[in-house]
Parts: structure tokens; sequence; C-alpha cells
């Protein structure tokens, strides 16, 4: 299978290094990416036709599939180029920032009938998919609650900020998509309350930094997600879920598994650093079970729909802090 990526930054150089080292079956034949920094990194990958055109991949007749990884505000305008081009399309999320333009972008996809897979990346880290099997196995019961602890180290910069949506649809994204894979259905109310807690400059670019967000489900069970986009300790993910019949809780993976006893107690390790070595695992899973998808001609994994639910989820929680209340789905 032929594969074009395009976005050469933070994201598309994880997927292009996992494309490489991973899947034999896969050839990376053209990457875009607009500034010089992330070309070098593809041609130093070995990936022999490297572009600032975006034609370099969607006019390609060898390329099977798109990986689009570029700055947010570009996903829509390429899933649909590339609809048009036929390609089946793995996107980065959130698909955009107007539901109504996520809307349309979805009814092209529909029309084409390309395959699209939003890279929901975490429902294939290997605990968080095991709290799914143990939840569809029965073992914990009949669903109560569930807790997300989504911390991240540090700001990204400003200017990723202002493009990025704004906190609930940039990061708190991932924990909506999370909340409704382990509850398998949907949510009916969110409430949400957002503040400033890290940065005045985080405030100035007109986005929060500390979100809780509580949501009722339609099996009457609720979601308490906390956010913050700094944690002094390192990345901080962590899920709890409650049912009749027990719990089961996900905890940080550590730098090293030792534990140093000495006369003051016990010490472990430190969380580690971020998303690209905390989900390095989710992310190669992630394209295994897009490539298995088309392979097998299955539907995917995580949907275009599936990014639009979430994205509602975010816009109801922006009204929510605005209104100061609940708001229904
Ligand atoms: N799934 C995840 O865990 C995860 C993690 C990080 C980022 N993301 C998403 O991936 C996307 C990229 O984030 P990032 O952290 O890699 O950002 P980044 O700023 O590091 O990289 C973005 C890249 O896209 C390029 N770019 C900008 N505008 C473009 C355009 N119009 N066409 C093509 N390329 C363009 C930039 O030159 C840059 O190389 C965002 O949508 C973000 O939400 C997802």
């Amino acid at each position: 299978m032929n594969v074009g990526i395009i976005g050469m930054g933070r994201i598309g150089k994880i997927h292009l290094n996992n494309c490489i080292s991973h899947f034999r079956q896969i050839k990376v034949s053209a990457v875009m990416n607009p500034s010089q920094a992330g070309q070098e990194f593809a041609r130093e990958m070995g990936v022999s036709k490297v572009s600032s055109d975006p034609m370099v991949v969607l006019n390609d007749p060898e390329i099977d599939a798109v990986l689009i990884c570029s700055a947010t505000d570009s996903h829509a305008d390429y899933v649909e180029e590339a609809a048009y081009a036929g390609k089946a399309i793995f996107c980065e999320k959130p698909l955009d920032l107007s539901l109504d333009r996520v809307r349309q972008t979805l009814a092209i996809v529909k029309e084409c009938k390309v395959p699209l897979m939003m890279a929901f990346n975490q429902r294939f880290d290997p605990s968080f998919a095991e709290v799914k099997q143990r939840i569809l196995s029965g073992s914990v019961g009949n669903l109560r609650s569930l807790h997300i602890i989504s911390r991240d180290p540090g700001p990204p910069p400003i200017s990723y900020i202002k493009k990025s949506g704004g906190m609930l649809m940039d990061m708190t994204i991932h924990d909506f998509d999370m909340a409704r894979y382990q509850m398998g259905c949907e949510v009916t109310q969110v409430y949400a309350k957002g503040s400033n807690v890290v940065s005045t400059a985080i405030a100035e670019a007109g986005d929060i930094d500390f979100a809780t967000v509580m949501l009722t489900f339609e099996n009457g069970a609720t979601a308490l997600i906390e956010n913050c986009r700094e944690a002094a300790y390192g990345y901080d993910q962590r899920l709890e879920v409650f049912g009749s019949k027990g719990m089961i809780r996900t905890e940080n993976p550590l730098k090293t598994t030792n534990h140093f006893s000495g006369e003051n107690g016990t010490d472990t390790s430190r969380n580690l650093d971020f998303f690209m070595d905390r989900y390095a695992e989710s992310y190669r899973l992630e394209l295994k079970a897009f490539f298995d998808a088309l392979q097998n001609n299955e539907i995917m994994p995580a949907t275009g729909d599936d990014g639009l639910k979430a994205m509602e989820i975010a816009a109801a929680a922006y009204r929510s802090i605005v209104g100061k209340m609940p708001i229904s789905l």
C-alpha cells in the first residue's frame, strides 16, 4: 500500500516513523509540509517525494491512503480533496473547528465512498483497550461512573493554542471520545467549568487552561473529566471505571519500574514526559488498525461520526462554561 503524509510536525513525524519502522507492507511515497524543517525530516527518513505542494500527495494516482497530520484548520480542506481523489483517509483530531464544516466534510466523504478514520489514538492504548474489554465482558457490571484525569506536563506554544480551537476542542476532545468509547452509549448532558490557573498568556489568547466537565450518559452513568495544561510531575493520564460488580483503574506508567526504599520511605520513578512516550504504543496500534481495516475492507475503528460526536460534546461544554449551566444534547 502506498501512503502519503500531509503535515510533518510533532505528530506527522511519529506516524512517518511508525510507518517506516513497523509496517513492511506500507511505503510512504510522498510527504507534504510547508516548512523546510518537516521536509528535511522526511528526506532524512528516506521519503523520495517531498514538497510544499499538497498535490505531491493528492494528485498521485499510486497513493492509496493519506495521513492528514497538518495544523487543525487545514484538516477539512485536505479530507475533502483526498475524498474527491478517491483516497482512504486517516485524519488527526479534530476534523475542523466548525461543526457545520465537519458535517459538510463528512457528507463529501460519504458521497465519495472513501474510508475515513479519526485518529483517536487513546482507544488503542493497551491499558485503556483492556478496560473496554472488561466492560464488554461484563466483569465491571452495570456502569455507574467514569473518572478521567488528563494533565499535560506543560502548555504548548501560544501560536499552537491560537490555532487549536481551544483546550476543550484540542485536548479534552480525546477524553470526550474516551468517555463515549468506554460507556458504549451517548452523552445526554454536559456541565463544564473552565478557568485559568497556569498562564496569563493563555488567558490573553482567549483560552482556558483548566477544565472540569461532567457528562451524563444515556445509561444514567456519569463521567467526570479533569484537564490541566500543566502538571509539575509530568504527563498524567489516568482512568477509573466503577460498576455494580467492580472497579477498574488505569495508573500512569512510570519511566522505570524501580522502587527505592530508604530511611525516609519509598520512592518510585517519575511520570513519562508527554504523549510522544506515554502513547507511543497507541500510535503504532492505531495505524495498524487503520491499515488492517483497509486491507480487510472493514469499518474503521474510530469514524468521522465519532469525531463529530466528540466535537458536539466540546461545543456543548463551551456553551455550559459561558452560560454557567448544564447543556442537554
Ligand atoms: N492524536 C494525538 O495524540 C495528537 C497529538 C498532537 C497533535 N495532534 C493533532 O495533530 C495536528 C498537528 O499537531 P502537531 O502537534 O503535529 O502540530 P505541529 O505544529 O508540530 O505540526 C503541524 C505541521 O503542519 C504543518 N502545516 C501547517 N499548516 C499546514 C497546511 N495548511 N498544510 C500542510 N501542512 C501544514 C506545519 O508546517 C507543521 O509541520 C493537530 O490537528 C493536532 O490537534 C494529535
